[in-house]
């Protein structure tokens, strides 16, 4: 039986805001999440417009936004910038940022620090943090300072040097203690990445939190994709668990094309278009 998202009957301009405590409550409820990222004002419009329930501020910005080829030199202050305009566009869907590389990991001092300017600079609900076992001290930290955290497991982009690339993570033993290890310090959510979906399923059985996944299977709690990847406007990479659910890559190239060649043509601006 398909099960509803939060919330997903009322549309987004009427729609109260999703706090922390009700995200949590769907896995109790059976309902399913749907998360998307955005990085600016306008995305962030129409992906709550759209109804999702939680909107991310992914460090993906570095790949996606920035063209690099990966997320290790996103730094915070442009996490915060692109928090507060993301922010700016939502009336409804939970507001998740991720804590960039190096910017968690040195002290749960600075985690704390770091976390609380993404929510007071930036206007975040939440933060996310990548790690199981090894982000244990600093989830609780955060979580004792009153900041919601979600988990982010199985293959974990800001290991990519480590990991040698974006590789699928196999191990049930570790991926369920690092489940464990999150859960028990504390977060409200995990994302689950690059897993197969026999283990992730298992996970999501074991842990009382909503797992989202993104390469993870159908038995997760919710799924979260990175918009340009949904909306075919990222060529640079194509995972084989992602869903295109449009061809705005192709779409814009075209529209751009038949404006130049109206400008051109002296086609572009007709009378219409002027003003009196
Ligand atoms: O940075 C990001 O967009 C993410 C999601 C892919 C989960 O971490």
């Amino acid at each position: 039986m398909s099960r509803p998202a939060v919330d997903s009957s009322v549309p987004s301009s009427r729609a109260r805001a999703v706090t922390v405590p009700e995200f949590l409550a769907a896995k109790s409820r059976g309902q399913r999440l749907v998360l998307v990222t955005a990085y600016d004002y306008t995305q962030a419009r129409l992906v709550d417009e759209a109804g999702v329930d939680a909107v991310l501020v992914g460090d993906s910005l570095g790949m996606v936004v920035q063209g690099l080829p990966d997320v290790l030199s996103v730094t915070l202050e442009e996490m915060i910038y692109h928090t507060r305009c993301v922010a700016r566009g939502l009336k409804h869907a939970l507001l998740i940022a991720d804590m960039p590389f190096l910017t968690y990991q040195v002290s749960p001092e600075q985690a704390v620090l770091n976390a609380g300017r993404l929510i007071k600079e930036g206007g975040a609900h939440a933060v996310k943090l990548e790690g199981g076992v090894r982000s244990r001290e600093i989830i609780a930290a955060l979580v004792r300072a009153d900041i919601p955290v979600m988990g982010h497991i199985g293959l974990t982009p800001q290991s990519v040097r480590r990991l040698g690339g974006f590789r699928v993570q196999r191990s049930q033993e570790q991926l369920l203690q690092d489940a464990q290890a999150v859960v028990e310090a504390g977060a409200f959510a995990l994302v689950i990445e690059c897993v197969p979906a026999a283990i992730a399923s298992a996970i999501t059985a074991s842990v009382p939190v909503p797992t989202i996944g993104i390469g993870a299977g159908a038995g997760c709690d919710g799924q979260i994709l990175v918009l340009h990847d949904l909306l075919g406007l990222y060529p640079d990479l194509r995972p084989r668990f992602v869903k295109r659910y449009g061809e705005l890559g192709e779409q814009t190239i075209a529209a751009v094309r038949r404006y130049a060649e109206e400008v051109r043509q002296g086609i572009f601006p007709s009378p219409e278009y002027e003003l009196k």
